[in-house]
């Protein structure tokens, strides 16, 4: 039975949201920021259990957002918090690295078709800019091509908000757009000599747009034309990465990039982040000074190493994808029975449900919240995740829910 809640803010919520306020930017910063969700969304968690959240005023969420992406076999997950245990028994941030930063990055090159070498550091945007670092680096060029609209990170050279960027910050940046060869072939000739790289998202995940997979006539031209300028082919592997394929995202449609960003799923929320690249830029990876405080943490990579065994073991991309399979195919005989239009796009393990006539996300906000209300946590205009821990019980409890908010949406 759907566990039903009221929409409202609980007291310990906004008694904390109150209390941040104060000595809190904001009160919240960034993407989790609450008040970018409809209101009567929690701001503050105190527990996570396989797909379950628990917010502080104790209220249960099956989750949808898997911590917008990190959390894959499920929250506490005992095989990877017990590989954490057992590694901080022993050490987790030492004089340097530990065996374990060995075995991981032995385990990514076994895994990741591309891969000759790996090296670590902390968060997605740390892989994405040593990424475009090292391509600058080893080409000895200087101009990089990004998609418009497309997610890479909070810091100047990439991030979508311009609050304290400079003009000079993106000199050397220059924008296609994903899937569009023209536009592509319009930015490698605008960069002439200097193109050092083309960095491209696994799939177009724009955040409030319908997802689009990659045209393979898109990749293997993206492929074509770093070759024919020597220019490094970057795949930003760090929201889809070990959710559609343990071997890279675009290993399924046959191309492979030079260097890859991964985070988010590594480690299955342990905070950890991988550049992998091939033997063609060993070389100037060993060159390149990249470094952090916290980026040898053998807990984290303790916990990779768990977070990939389970997922090759228990086959995670094709459990995920047959859980979003069945969201999917759920959530499109509700619509056409309701009457609602709805377009939903993207990998079925990473679903994004947008809905016809929309264009302020009413509709779509009204959807959610109603859902959160009996207890199902979704997401109106980002991507959602899919994780090892969603069974088909629960995919058909959240279609119990939706079935609900459906009918309220068609009354609109
Ligand atoms: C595709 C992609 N690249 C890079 C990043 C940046 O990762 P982080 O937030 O860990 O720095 C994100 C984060 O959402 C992402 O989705």
């Amino acid at each position: 039975m759907p566990q039903l809640l009221d929409s409202k803010i609980g007291p310990r919520d906004q008694a904390l949201r109150d209390r941040a306020k104060r000595v809190v930017p904001g009160g919240m910063y960034g993407h989790m920021r609450a008040e970018g969700l409809p209101a009567g969304y929690p701001q503050f968690f105190a527990r996570g259990d396989g797909c379950h959240l628990w917010d502080v005023d104790g209220r249960q969420y099956l989750d949808f957002m898997c911590s917008w992406g990190p959390v894959v076999v499920g929250h506490r997950h005992p095989a990877v918090d017990d590989a954490v245990l057992r590694q901080m028994q022993q050490g987790d941030c030492l004089n340097g690295p530990s065996e374990r930063m060995v075995e991981l990055a032995e385990r990514m090159v076994g895994l990741i078709t591309h891969a000759d070498w790996a090296l670590f550091s902390k968060n997605g945007t740390d892989a994405t800019t040593t990424c475009v670092t090292l391509a600058r680096g080893a080409t000895g060029k200087r101009k990089i091509l990004l998609a418009r609209g497309a997610y890479h990170g909070a810091v100047p050279w990439c991030t979508p908000h311009p609050f304290g960027v400079t003009a000079e910050d993106r000199t050397h940046i220059i924008y296609f757009n994903y899937n569009d060869a023209a536009s592509l072939e319009a930015a490698v000739d605008q960069a002439g000599n200097d193109l050092a790289g083309i960095l491209v998202s696994a799939f177009r995940h724009d955040y409030g747009h319908d997802q689009q997979l990659p045209d393979p006539a898109f990749a293997a031209r993206v492929r074509a034309l770093a070759d024919a300028n020597e220019a490094a082919l970057i795949l930003d592997d760090v929201r889809a990465g070990f959710r559609l394929s343990l071997h890279g995202s675009w290993d399924q449609i046959g191309v492979q990039p030079d260097l890859s960003a991964w985070s988010k799923a590594i480690a299955n929320g342990y905070p950890l982040a991988a550049v992998t690249g091939n033997e063609r830029f060993r070389q100037a990876a060993a060159q390149l000074h990249v470094t952090g405080s916290f980026w040898c943490g053998a807990a984290s990579m303790a916990a990779a190493l768990a977070t990939l065994d389970v997922l090759e073991a228990e086959n995670g991309p094709e459990h995920m994808r047959r859980m979003g399979q069945r969201l999917r195919d759920g959530i499109a005989a509700q619509a056409g029975r309701h009457g609602v239009g709805v377009r939903q796009s993207g990998p079925p393990q990473m679903p994004t449900i947008l809905f016809e006539d929309d264009a302020d996300y009413a509709r779509g906000s009204r959807f959610v919240l109603e859902a959160l209300k009996c207890g199902v946590y979704l997401h109106p205009k980002h991507n959602m995740f899919l994780s090892l821990a969603h069974t088909v019980s629960d995919i058909d409890f959240a279609l119990s829910v939706t079935d609900e908010a459906f009918k309220i949406v068609a009354r609109l």
